[in-house]
C-alpha cells in the first residue's frame, strides 16, 4: 500500500515502542512499575467536571465558532494578563485541541518548506516531528546537562541562519525539567530581537508548576511592545488543571497569525468540543481552584526532589535538579557499557539499557533517544512516592554491581 511521502519524514517513536512493551507485561500480569507517564495522576478538579457536564445536559452540544466561545476566550485574555501580564484583546486568541494542537496549527502557519526552526535539545519529542510536517527544518542546539541542559546566548546566536523562521522555548521544560529565568530568557531575547523575520514560540504549559525559588516568565512579557507580534504563546488546562484527556490548548499571538491559525482549524477540526468551552472558564475564573492546583504542584516537588536525590546516588548515575514540570531527565552514560542485570550483559545505549530495565526488573522508563539524547533516561514522577520509591529500589537492584 502506498502512502503520502510526508509520512516518511517522520519516524516511530521509540517511546510507543517501549509503552507497547510495558503493555503486552501488564496484559500477563506482571506488576510494572512506570516512570513513562506524561500526564499528571491526579483527577481533574470537581467543579471543572460539573460544569461541563451541566453544559452537555443543558444541550450544549452543537457547533461553537471556531476559535471558542467569546466566553472562553476572555477567560484566556484575564488569564494572561492577570498571571502572564500579557495584554491580549479575545482576537489575539485562539482555543485549540490542546497544546498539541495549538502548536502544530503555529507551525503550519508560519513556516514554508526549508525555514529553519530553533530547538534546544533535549527538546520535547513532537516538536521535531510537527516542524517537518510543515515543511521545515528542525536544528538543534544541545543544552549542557552542566548547564542544566540551558541553552546560551552564544549557542543561540550561532544557530541563527538567513533561513531561521522560529525558535521554540520551552520552560519549564519537558524532558528537561529546567526553567529559564526571566534574566535567562532576556539574554536569549536580545540575540532573537535583531532578527525581525523570527517568530518565537514560547511553549508555557508547564508554567504552573514550578518548584522551591525558582522564577519564569512568559516570554512576550520580557517587554510586550517589542514582543508582541512575534510571539506565539501557546498554553493549554491539561497539566496545570490534570486535564490531559480533554484536549484544551490555547495560543495568543498577533492578530494575523490568530486569524491564519483560525482559517486552518476551519477546515481540520473546527471548534473543540463544545460542552468543554465552560469548563475553560471553569479552570481559568474560579479562584477557589488555585489550592488544588497548589496541592498538585507541591506534590510533584516533593517527589522531584526525592527522586532526584535518589537517582543521584546511583553509581553513572546523573541527575540535573527538575526545576519544574515532572521529569527527571538522567544521565546514564557511566552505567553504559558495563555488566548490568541478571545476565551481567552491557546495555549500549538508552533504549537498549530501558529495554533490559523493563524485561529485568519491570520499571518502564523513556530512553532519551526520541528528546535528543541517547544516553538518557526520562524518568516522570507524576506517579505514588510508594511508586517512586518502589521502582527506583528495582532500578537500584539492576545497576548493583
Ligand atoms: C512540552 C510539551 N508541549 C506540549 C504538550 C502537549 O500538550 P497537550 O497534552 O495539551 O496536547 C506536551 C505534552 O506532553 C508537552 O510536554
Amino acid at each position: 500500500m502506498q502512502f503520502a511521502q510526508r509520512l516518511n519524514v517522520i519516524g516511530e517513536s521509540v517511546t510507543l515502542a517501549v509503552n507497547a512493551q510495558a503493555a503486552q507485561l501488564r496484559r500477563q500480569g506482571i506488576d510494572v512499575v512506570s516512570f513513562g507517564a506524561g500526564e499528571p495522576d491526579f483527577d481533574t478538579p470537581a467543579s471543572i467536571k460539573q460544569i461541563a457536564i451541566d453544559a452537555l445536559l443543558a444541550g450544549k452540544t452543537k457547533y461553537e465558532p471556531t476559535a471558542g466561545t467569546p466566553e472562553a476566550r476572555r477567560a484566556i485574555v484575564d488569564k494572561l494578563a492577570q498571571f502572564n501580564k500579557l495584554a491580549y484583546s479575545p482576537e489575539q486568541v485562539i482555543v485549540s485541541a490542546g497544546g498539541k494542537h495549538s502548536l502544530y496549527l503555529a507551525m503550519m502557519a508560519v513556516l514554508n518548506t526549508g525555514d529553519e526552526v530553533i530547538l534546544p535539545a533535549p527538546y520535547w519529542v513532537s516538536y521535531p516531528a510537527m516542524v517537518k510536517l510543515a515543511g521545515g527544518v528542525p536544528v538543534m542546539v544541545r543544552g549542557r546537562p552542566e548547564k542544566d541542559f540551558k541553552i546560551t546566548p552564544e549557542q543561540l546566536a550561532a544557530a541563527i541562519t538567513p533561513r531561521t523562521r522560529m525558535f521554540i522555548i520551552n520552560s519549564p521544560s519537558n524532558p528537561g525539567g529546567h526553567t529559564y529565568h526571566p534574566h535567562e530568557l532576556a539574554a536569549l531575547a536580545e540575540v532573537i530581537a535583531p532578527h525581525a523575520g523570527i517568530w518565537v514560540c514560547s511553549d508555557e504549559i508547564y508554567e504552573r508548576l514550578i518548584f522551591g525559588e525558582q522564577k519564569t516568565c512568559s516570554w512576550a512579557a520580557l517587554d510586550f511592545t517589542r514582543w508582541k507580534d512575534r510571539t506565539i504563546t501557546c498554553n493549554c488546562l491539561s497539566k496545570t488543571y490534570a486535564m490531559t484527556g480533554w484536549r484544551i490548548g490555547y495560543t495568543a499571538g498577533p492578530r494575523p497569525l490568530i486569524d491564519a491559525m483560525n482559517k486552518l482549524q476551519s477546515q481540520m477540526t473546527s471548534n473543540i468540543t463544545s460542552f468543554c468551552m465552560p469548563a475553560i472558564v471553569e479552570a481559568l475564573t474560579n479562584s477557589t481552584l488555585e489550592k488544588e492546583v497548589e496541592k498538585m504542584r507541591s506534590a510533584f516537588e516533593k517527589r522531584g526532589e526525592y527522586m532526584w536525590r535518589r537517582l543521584n546516588a546511583i553509581p553513572g548515575f546523573s541527575c540535573v535538579r527538575p526545576t519544574g514540570a515532572f521529569y527527571a531527565f538522567t544521565g546514564i552514560g557511566g552505567a553504559l557499557g558495563r555488566p548490568l542485570g541478571k545476565s551481567k550483559a552491557p546495555a549500549r545505549e538508552a533504549v537498549e539499557f530501558c529495554r533490559r530495565v523493563l524485561d529485568e526488573v519491570h520499571v518502564a522508563l523513556v530512553p532519551g533517544n526520541d528528546f535528543g539524547f541517547c544516553d538518557h533516561v526520562r524518568l516522570s514522577f507524576a506517579t505514588s512516592m510508594e511508586n517512586i520509591s518502589k521502582g527506583l529500589d528495582r532500578l537500584e537492584g539492576f545497576l548493583k554491581l
